[in-house]
Order: C-alpha cells, then structure tokens, then sequence
C-alpha cells in the first residue's frame, strides 16, 4: 500500500508508484512545464529524479509528495517538501516546491496541495520555517507562494548556484513562511 501523507479536498499526496514515472518522465519533458528549468529530463533522468525523490522519503519521513486527483485518480504532478542541498547561505532549510502537468494548470490544484504542505509542515511535522524559491519572473510559482501566505525576502535573493553567472535563469528570489 502507498503510503498517503495527506488530502486536500480534491487531491491526495502519498508516497510514488512505479505508474506514476510515466507520466513524470512526459511533463519533464514537456517545454510548457519546463520553461523555468535549465534543462528538460528524459526518461532515465527522470526516473533518477523519482529515485531520489525515494531516498529523500526513507531519510527524512516527509518529501515532495505524488499529487493524484481524488476524482479520477490522475497523477497530477508533485507538491511537497524537500531539505536544500544547494550551497545557499539560506541553508539549512526545508523548501516548499511544486511541478504540474499543463493539462492541470489553472484549477487552483497548485495552491490548493501547497497551503495543504504547509500546514501539515509547520503543524504535524513541527518544522519552524519553510522557504521557497524560483526563477525571479516565474510569475505563476511566485503567485503560488503569495497565495498561501509566504512573504518575500528581499535581501535573501540569489544566483542559483548551479547555474553559470549571468545564466538567464540564474536569479531567484526566495520566499519565507511568515514568523
Ligand atoms: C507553478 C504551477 C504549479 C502553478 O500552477 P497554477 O495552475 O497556475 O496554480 P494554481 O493551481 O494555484 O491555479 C491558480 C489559478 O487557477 C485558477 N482557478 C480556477 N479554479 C480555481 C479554484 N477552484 N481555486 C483557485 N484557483 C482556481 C485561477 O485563475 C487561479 O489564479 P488566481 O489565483 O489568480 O485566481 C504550474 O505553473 C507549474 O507546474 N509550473 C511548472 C513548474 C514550476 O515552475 N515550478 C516551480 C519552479 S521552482
């Protein structure tokens, strides 16, 4: 059994299944979805992407969870959470992050699951702050972020740092949970 995480009133977040890497593998490889990532996946990254996404789970009991639509059970995408590896002086820190299927943009699913992440985050999972952070015009995350209540850290923005300086994606603003 698949372990679920937590319901929003049209989603549930669990644990992946092996039927979900197909569907990931296309919208990681769709350039609508990715238009804000340095590179598109194909299959086999993809599929090391699902891996890791699976470690982070067996190590920290929270992760970016599969979203699935309760209606039709539908892999949507993920919602979730993830601990900051990247050498950021932010660090350390638990990030709130998404990524949806095109066809499911525009229904407020996004927001929906992430205002679901965060309260399970700070509540039963008693993390203290959660951050999050994107493309600086990546208005649709930003938008995501302001809805569920994260408040811009002016000062805090930064050049990605795995991304050449003056890389056109490289600037990112980040975004904390409010005190
Ligand atoms: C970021 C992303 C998840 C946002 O998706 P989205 O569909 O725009 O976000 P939401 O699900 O919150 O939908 C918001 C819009 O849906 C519409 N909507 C329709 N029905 C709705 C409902 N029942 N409730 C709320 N909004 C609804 C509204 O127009 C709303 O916009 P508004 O808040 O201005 O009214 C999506 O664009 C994506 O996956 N992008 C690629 C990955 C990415 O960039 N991730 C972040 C990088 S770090």
């Amino acid at each position: 059994m698949t372990k679920i995480h937590l319901e929003t009133d049209r989603l549930v977040l669990r644990e992946w299944q092996d039927e979900d890497r197909k569907p990931f593998a296309q919208m990681n490889g769709d350039p609508m979805v990715m238009e804000y990532m340095p590179r598109r996946l194909d299959e086999d990254a993809s599929g090391r992407l699902v891996d890791r996404f699976e470690k982070h789970f067996e190590k920290h009991g929270y992760g970016l969870y599969a979203a699935e639509a309760k209606e039709t059970n539908e892999f949507m995408g993920f919602v979730g959470l993830n601990n900051v590896e990247l050498d950021v002086p932010f660090k350390p820190a638990v990030e709130i992050a998404w990524r949806l299927s095109y066809e499911f943009w525009g229904h407020g699913y996004a927001s929906e699951a992430a205002q679901g992440v965060l309260d399970h985050a700070m509540g039963a999972l008693d993390i203290s702050e959660i951050v999050s952070f994107t493309v600086y015009d990546n208005t649709r995350s930003i938008h995501v972020m302001e809805k569920i209540g994260l408040v811009h850290d002016e000062k805090g923005n930064f050049e990605y740092p795995r991304l050449p300086k003056g890389h056109p994606l490289a600037q990112h603003v980040l975004y904390r949970s409010a005190a």
